[in-house]
């Protein structure tokens, strides 16, 4: 443990806190709904591609840059620059990174207080309470803006603590309750009439869509959006780790926790709308096409519980709790990116920092409820369609072409000094000079021309 920076105090800790940050609300909501409106299981399929093969490489560069850093997103860039204009850069994606994860908060904590009012619903209903049951379940100003204050708060509270007793000691008892919930869901969700229909429909590809252009941009800014890259979160995590850690396989771990966990959440949440389907739920669209985003979450599914009578109000609890959860943990890490920057280069106190940061962003996400209509889309696009492929870009760019490649292998060696005759030395250096950046410049090109 260093005296001045936190640091995470054991492999199992880093992994929680990562896979914690990954594993989110894009895995659990985005990803099945992503794969209900894009023919099933060919975007699963370009899903796994490109996780393994583009995605976990610019992991690697964002965790090496911070682990080298030791510092938060600023400072690390910088110390892997040589010159003037070179820092000048270093700063803009630092700091670039550190806003977009600040404005994903933003919204992010809006969704995340919809997911805990329906967590609070059904307990709302089994207090025989009508009046707060139908509050919680409607969309109003008063309720947006109460539960994202709350969720704001929580992210705070857990933040304020410090790397080891705040992020660490909340992932590694967050994430356990995360993966019970949503195995134990799974199972009920299987034994339903129609559950095999929708694990057909989730796991037998229709290849003809797979080089669909659109497919793969939506594929890629998935994989990103879940993988927390561009964002500079996964370079403070990295700043967090032990020199004597094995970078190469922390990274495959967290890039395989985070896929597994998109996939096992594919397995509740389609075959649960065909449970629908057979329950009598409408669950296609006039156009024919699955029901998706926020209809499937909060039209189908609730319909779902309440045609399951009294164990519907524990399911449905069961489902938005596990929604919550997902949601914190990845918040936390959000929050962590602005709080780093600000303690270390402004020498504020963490809990000062934690909670004026903490309470920009209430404003921000305040007054994005208040435009609802014209912001909230706006800030989504912002950071996940131009934000964060391209801040993920600039990182593969400094480890691929600015960075020392002899003093990059020495980075990666400590902790793990078999690397140089590996595998992944082989094959990573070249994949982010070249491969990365050209295939998610391509793939950037193609989303903003489609
Ligand atoms: N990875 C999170 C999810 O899949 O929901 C979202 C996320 C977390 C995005 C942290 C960006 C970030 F910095």
């Amino acid at each position: 443990m260093s005296a001045v920076r936190g640091e995470f105090s054991s492999r199992f800790g880093f992994i929680m806190a990562a896979a914690g940050s990954a594993v989110g609300l894009g895995n659990i909501w985005g990803f099945p709904t992503q794969t209900a409106s894009n023919g099933g299981a060919a975007f699963l399929v370009a899903y796994l591609v490109l996780a393994f093969c583009l995605a976990y490489p610019a992991l690697m560069a964002e965790l090496t840059i911070g682990r080298h850093g030791q510092a938060n997103a600023v400072t690390s860039l910088r110390k892997i620059s040589n010159d003037g204009w070179q820092k000048h850069f270093a700063f803009v994606v630092g700091f670039g990174g550190i806003i977009c994860a600040g404005l994903i908060l933003s919204f992010y904590a809006i969704v995340a207080g919809w997911m805990i009012s329906a967590t609070l619903e059904p307990v709302a209903t089994l207090a025989g309470s009508q009046t707060a049951s139908t509050w919680l379940s409607e969309q109003s100003l008063s309720r947006d803006l109460l539960f994202t204050a709350g969720f704001i708060i929580l992210t705070v509270a857990i933040i304020s603590k410090g790397v080891e007793n705040g992020i660490e000691k909340w992932s590694k008892r967050l994430m356990p309750a995360l993966l019970s919930i949503l195995f134990a869901l799974i199972i009920y969700v299987m034994m339903q009439d129609g559950a095999m229909t929708g694990l057909k429909a989730y796991l037998v590809p229709d290849f003809s869509s797979i080089l669909d252009p659109e497919l793969l941009v939506s594929a890629l800014g998935q994989a990103f959006f879940s993988l927390s890259l561009g964002t500079s979160v996964m370079i403070i995590y990295g700043s967090y780790i032990s020199k004597k850690e094995n970078l190469v396989s922390l990274g495959a771990y967290v890039t395989l926790i985070d896929v597994f966990i998109a996939f096992v959440a594919g397995l509740l949440i389609i075959p649960a709308m065909y449970v629908a389907q057979a329950q009598g739920v409408e669950i296609f669209s006039a156009t024919g096409e699955l029901l998706s985003e926020d209809t499937l979450v909060f039209q189908v599914l609730p319909a779902l519980f309440d045609g399951m009578g009294t164990i519907g109000l524990f399911v449905g609890f069961a489902f938005f709790a596990l929604m919550s959860i997902a949601a914190l943990t990845s918040s936390i890490s959000m929050l962590e990116a602005p709080v780093s920057y600000a303690v270390e280069r402004f020498s504020l106190n963490r809990l000062s920092a934690t909670w004026l940061i903490g309470a920009i962003i209430a404003v921000v996400s305040f007054t994005i409820i208040l435009n609802f209509g014209t912001l909230f889309g706006f800030v989504i696009a912002l950071t996940t369609k131009f934000g964060q492929p391209l801040l993920g870009l600039m990182c593969c760019l400094f480890v691929g072409w600015i960075w020392y490649r002899n003093s990059l292998l020495t980075e990666i060696q400590q902790g793990c000094p078999e690397v140089a005759n590996g595998i992944f030395w082989k094959i990573w250096p070249w994949y982010i000079k070249f491969i990365c950046p050209i295939a998610i410049g391509l793939v950037f090109v193609s989303s903003l021309l489609g």
